[in-house]
């Protein structure tokens, strides 16, 4: 049986007293039947990591640097995340994908450079409604993937994979339980055929997860838990969502 996991994305929302009171709440509320974490952003990872040390709720960042170390202005190396204590690091989401032009060959060698420092990628994959419409949404979210399946060879196995339709992010338009795990079979077929380890691979799914569907989606067979953007800056419902993961 795969252990659910439900993580949270603030993006680029918080401050030092709402951080505070968020992750307060989220330890009060223990124990969780599913493991939780919260990828925070950059500047509050310390802060995060003085407040969740000692506890099972676990952190992580929101992007990688596909680099190292050196002349990256602006960059964070996944070295310094790992020295923070983070467990993860989301790679390729779709707002980045669109925003910062990350292609798929950059997503993949970022998801290496965190693999390397002992930091497991969340490396998203979702296709747009465009590509939806045009029966094209296999195509995509095997492309992607395959990127980066191809990037981590052996270790590929190690990686979590988040299904997050474009159409469904921060839209309130939530894909349906069927849709999203028809997306997820294909996805653990791939990664089944590339790894041999597909059966055991959490895969999560994202985009307009709520206290009140996160149940439906999370008992879908593929369906491993779920990447939280709007809902896991409200403590009530990211921890109604972290309970609806059993
Ligand atoms: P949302 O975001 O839950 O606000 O739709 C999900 C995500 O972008 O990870």
């Amino acid at each position: 049986m795969r252990r659910k996991l439900v993580v949270g994305n603030w993006k680029m929302h918080g401050n030092r007293a709402a951080n505070a009171e968020l992750l307060a709440a989220l330890l009060a509320a223990r124990p969780y039947m599913a493991d939780v974490a919260v990828c925070v952003p950059a500047l509050f990872l310390h802060e995060t990591a003085a407040t969740l040390a000692g506890s099972d709720l676990r952190w992580g960042a929101q992007d990688v640097s596909e680099h190292e170390q050196g002349a990256y202005t602006g960059e964070i190396s996944a070295a310094m995340l790992a020295e923070c204590g983070c467990r993860y690091a989301i790679v390729g989401h779709s707002e980045r994908r669109a925003y910062h032009g990350e292609s798929d060959a950059l997503v993949a060698r970022k998801a290496q450079a965190a693999l390397a420092r002992g930091v497991t990628p969340i490396v998203c994959v979702g296709e747009t409604l465009a590509e939806r419409d045009g029966g094209q949404t296999e195509a995509v979210v095997k492309r992607q993937l395959s990127a980066v399946i191809h990037q981590l060879t052996h270790c590929a196995a190690e990686m979590v994979v988040a299904y997050e339709p474009v159409w469904a992010i921060g839209t309130g338009r939530t894909a349906t339980p069927e849709q999203a795990q028809q997306v997820h079979a294909v996805l653990r077929a791939q990664l089944q055929a590339a790894t041999g380890r597909g059966a055991t691979m959490t895969i999560l799914y994202g985009g307009s997860v709520k206290a009140d569907n996160a149940a439906t989606l999370f008992a879908q067979p593929d369906i491993d838990g779920g990447l939280i953007g709007g809902a896991s800056l409200k403590a009530a419902d990211f921890i109604a969502i972290c309970r609806a993961a059993t």
